[in-house]
């Protein structure tokens, strides 16, 4: 029988179950990530991360990224099943991210999960990264329903988005320049730290204080909209005017202002947005999530607006496979086909 007949017809005899077995494969950046989920239970996930090899170029190398997870994907794969104590008979449905990231990082999981589907005979779900940082929230907190607004936070994204059910998801704002995640690896850079330049401003901003005035990073007509651009070109020219003078930059200070500055403005934005939707819950996703002073402000601004605020553990935040095998769950569950072989990477998704 043709391919996609009989992954069709395996995908309809598990939609309405809620127990079948889903093994999701991640590859869109630096991260080689698989992952056996169950509903929106977590059986296994490995992370195998390529930061070491990356960060002495300073950010992600595409190709070095595209090669590295050639070489390690097949043992990402064993060590998912080993984990979870199953083998790829025991699987049920084959999710891979197809887009946004880098495209020859994205070919990899994506060719790799085809072969696997074809060879198994199983139903392969095509997953939108994004609505993976989002499915992160059913981890966490299995009893989520929508309606819910999703402040998303990410190397490549930054929206506040209305999730009115996982098909119908509304951007009311987003970034008209750089994502968030951007600007923290950007600004890390210029105040000497490591890619990737989050966790490090993070570290270095605990030991300093917001002394320093930066420009509020808003720009466009959109009320919900951001612009991190400016903000990263303000502590750009502080450091160079301050080196010119022969002045030294308290770093610790810098780095605590912009992170300051960010989280104010992600926040407010969020708990406005869900105030003047009328709606209850706010879930933070991406992997500036992990940021702690980013979820302090969310939490305490959310519920002092009688907010709930769902912030899934850092681990969950920032790159990972169960987040995909999740979304593929909620995407079967929201009426979808499964992917043909001719699918495709589509790196601006
Ligand atoms: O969501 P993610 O893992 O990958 C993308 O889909 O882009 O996000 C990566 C971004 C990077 O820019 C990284 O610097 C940032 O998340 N990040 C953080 C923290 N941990 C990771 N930013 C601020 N604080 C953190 N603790
Ligand atoms: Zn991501």
């Amino acid at each position: 029988m043709d391919y996609y007949v009989k992954a069709k017809q395996a995908l309809e005899k598990i939609r309405d179950r809620d127990d079948f077995l889903v093994l999701a494969v991640e590859t869109s950046c630096d991260e080689t990530a698989v992952a056996v989920t169950r509903g929106r239970k977590v059986i296994s996930s490995v992370v195998s991360s390529q930061i070491d090899i990356h960060r002495r170029f300073g950010g992600v190398v595409p190709e070095i990224a595209s090669r590295n997870h050639i070489t390690a994907i097949d043992a990402i794969v064993k060590n998912a099943l080993n984990e979870a104590g199953v083998s790829l008979s025991g699987i049920d449905v084959i999710a891979v991210t197809y887009g946004a990231g880098l495209l020859g990082a994205l070919l990899v999981g994506v060719a790799y999960a085809k072969a696997l589907a074809y060879t198994l005979g199983k139903p392969l779900i095509a997953v939108n990264h994004i609505k993976g940082h989002i499915a992160a929230n059913y981890i966490s907190e299995p009893g989520l329903q929508p309606p819910y607004i999703c402040l998303l936070a990410s190397g490549g994204h930054t929206s506040i988005l209305k999730v009115n059910s996982f098909a119908d998801i509304t951007e009311i704002g987003s970034t008209q320049d750089d994502a968030v995640g951007e600007a923290f690896d950007k600004v890390a850079r210029v105040l000497g730290l490591t890619y990737p330049g989050g966790p490090e401003i993070e570290k270095l901003a605990k030991e300093g204080r917001p002394t320093y005035t930066l420009p509020r990073a808003f720009k466009g007509e959109g009320e919900y909209n951001f612009s991190f651009s400016g903000l990263k070109t303000a502590v750009i020219n502080l450091v160079e005017n301050c080196r010119a003078r022969g002045e030294e930059i308290r770093r610790e200070d810098l780095a605590a202002s912009f992170q300051t500055e960010v989280a104010d403005l992600l926040t407010s934005k969020a708990v406005t947005a869900a105030r003047e939707h009328g709606i209850k819950t706010i879930a933070l996703a991406g992997g500036v999530g992990a940021n702690g002073p980013l979820r302090e402000l969310l939490k305490q601004r959310g519920e002092a607006g009688n907010i709930r605020v769902l912030l899934p553990p850092r681990y969950l935040c920032t790159d990972n496979a169960a987040m995909i095998g999740v979304a593929a769950y909620e995407e079967i569950k929201a009426g979808a086909s499964p992917a043909s072989l001719d699918l495709d990477a589509d790196p601006a998704l």
